[in-house]
C-alpha cells in the first residue's frame, strides 16, 4: 500500500512525539511492505514565527493532498500574549474546520501495568474501555458572535453556542455506528436542564436511537457525567457530546489510564484526509527535554492505520507493542511515579524494536532499563 501522510509537528513536545510516531510508521511500513510518504507542514506557533500566521495556506494544501494528517500539538508561552485570532490554537481550530473534521474519537483504555500510575483505585478503573465521541467543528469554539464589546460604558463579552440540526445528527449517528461494534451503549452528554442547544441535542439523540434498536441510549447531564467518570468509569461504552464538553471530559478521562500522555485521538471527516493527534497539548514546561510520553502520538498513528487506511492488523501490532513495552516495566516520566524513566527517544526505540521483531520483547526487559 502506498499512502501520503502530511505531518504537522507544531510546537513544544508536539515536535518530539510526532517524530516518534513517524519512526513507528516507518517500521510498520518495513515489516508489512507498505510505502508511507511523509510531507511536512507548519502549524501553530512554529508557523507564526516563520510565516506570520498560525495556519499557512500551503499547510492546508499539503494536508488536502495527503491521505491522512498526523499532528503533534500547538501553543506555548511565547505566543500567549498574542490577540486571540492570532494564537497558535487558531491554527488547530482552522485546520479542523478546513478539513471538516467533525468527529473526534478519543478512546480511553485501561492498561493493567499502569494501574499504579492512575490516581484512582484499581477496582474503579480495572477494565475501563470507552470512547468519547466529541463534536469538533461547532459549538462554542466556532459560534459567532465571539467578541469583546461595550454595553453602555461597560466592558462586556460574548461567545455563541451554535449548532445546526445536521451537525448534531451526524455526530450522534457516528456514536451509534461505533456502539454497534462495541458494547452497544451510547451515553449522550448534555446540559438539557439549562441550555436550549442541549434540548435539541437530546431530541436528536432520541430520534437517531430509533434507527439502532440494538443500541441502548442514555442521556446524562454533563456535571453528572464528570462525576460518574470518576465514580463508575466502567459504566461507559460510547460517550457522545458537543465540542466544549468533550474537550473537558476527555482530559478528565485521561486520568483513568494514568496520564494524559497515553490518550490518542482521531478527527474524522467524510471526504478527504482525516487527522490524528494526541489529546495532550504542547507541554511547554517539558518541551525540548526529550521527556514527553510519545505513546499518545504513537497510538494516534495506529488509529490512522485503522480508520484511514483500513490496516487493522498493523494498528493492532502497534497497540500490542505499546502494551508489551509497558508490561516490561518501561515508563516515561509522566508514568514513573518519580522512579527511573525512559527518555522520549528511548521509549520510541523500545516500541520500534518490538514492532520490528516480536521476540525483541525478551531482550527489551533489560535493554532499556
Ligand atoms: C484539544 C485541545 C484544543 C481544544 C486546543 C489546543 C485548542 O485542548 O484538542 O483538546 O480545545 O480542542
Ligand atoms: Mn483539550
Amino acid at each position: 500500500m502506498i499512502k501520503k501522510v502530511a505531518v504537522l509537528p507544531g510546537d513544544g513536545v508536539g515536535k518530539e512525539v510526532t517524530k516518534g510516531a513517524v519512526d513507528v510508521l516507518k517500521v510498520v511500513a518495513q515489516r508489512f511492505n507498505h510505502q508511507f510518504e511523509f510531507t511536512y507542514g507548519l502549524i501553530g506557533g512554529a508557523a507564526i514565527d516563520e510565516e506570520g500566521t498560525p495556519l499557512p495556506i500551503h499547510t492546508v494544501e499539503t494536508c488536502k493532498q495527503a491521505d491522512a494528517v498526523l499532528l503533534g500539538a500547538v501553543g506555548g508561552t511565547k505566543w500567549d500574549e498574542l490577540p486571540s485570532h492570532m494564537r497558535p490554537e487558531r491554527g488547530l481550530l482552522a485546520i479542523r474546520k478546513e478539513l471538516d473534521l467533525y468527529a473526534n474519537l478519543r478512546p480511553v483504555t485501561y492498561y493493567d501495568s499502569l494501574v499504579d500510575s492512575s490516581p484512582l483505585k484499581k477496582e474503579y478503573i480495572e477494565g475501563v474501555d470507552f470512547i468519547i465521541v466529541r463534536e469538533l467543528t461547532g459549538g462554542l469554539y466556532f459560534g459567532k458572535p465571539s467578541e469583546r464589546r461595550t454595553e453602555g460604558s461597560k466592558e462586556a463579552v460574548v461567545d455563541t453556542l451554535f449548532y445546526k440540526r445536521d451537525e448534531i445528527e451526524r455526530i450522534i449517528r457516528q456514536a451509534f455506528e461505533m456502539a454497534v461494534n462495541r458494547r452497544k451503549k451510547v451515553t449522550s452528554v448534555d446540559k438539557a436542564n439549562v441550555l436550549e442547544s442541549s434540548c435539541l441535542w437530546r431530541e436528536i439523540a432520541a430520534e437517531v436511537a430509533k434507527e439502532y434498536p440494538d443500541v441502548e441510549l442514555e442521556h446524562m447531564l454533563v456535571d453528572s457525567a464528570a462525576m460518574q467518570l470518576i465514580r463508575n468509569p466502567q459504566h461507559f461504552d460510547v460517550v457522545v457530546t458537543e465540542n466544549m464538553f468533550g474537550d473537558i471530559l476527555s482530559d478528565e478521562a485521561s486520568m483513568l489510564t494514568g496520564s494524559l500522555g497515553m490518550l490518542p485521538s482521531a478527527s474524522l471527516t467524510v471526504n478527504g484526509p482525516s487527522l490524528y493527534e494526541p489529546v495532550h497539548g504542547s507541554a511547554p514546561d517539558i518541551a525540548g527535554q526529550n521527556k514527553a510520553n510519545p505513546i499518545a502520538a504513537i497510538l494516534s498513528a495506529a488509529m490512522m492505520l485503522r480508520y484511514s487506511f483500513g490496516l487493522e492488523e498493523e494498528a493492532k501490532v502497534i497497540e500490542q507493542a505499546v502494551e508489551n513495552v509497558l508490561n516490561a516495566g518501561h515508563r516515561t516520566a509522566d508514568l514513573a511515579n518519580g522512579l527511573h524513566y525512559l527518555s522520549t527517544e528511548k521509549m520510541v526505540e523500545a516500541i520500534v524494536d518490538v514492532i520490528a521483531d516480536d521476540s525483541a520483547i525478551v531482550n527489551i526487559m533489560t535493554a532499556y532499563s
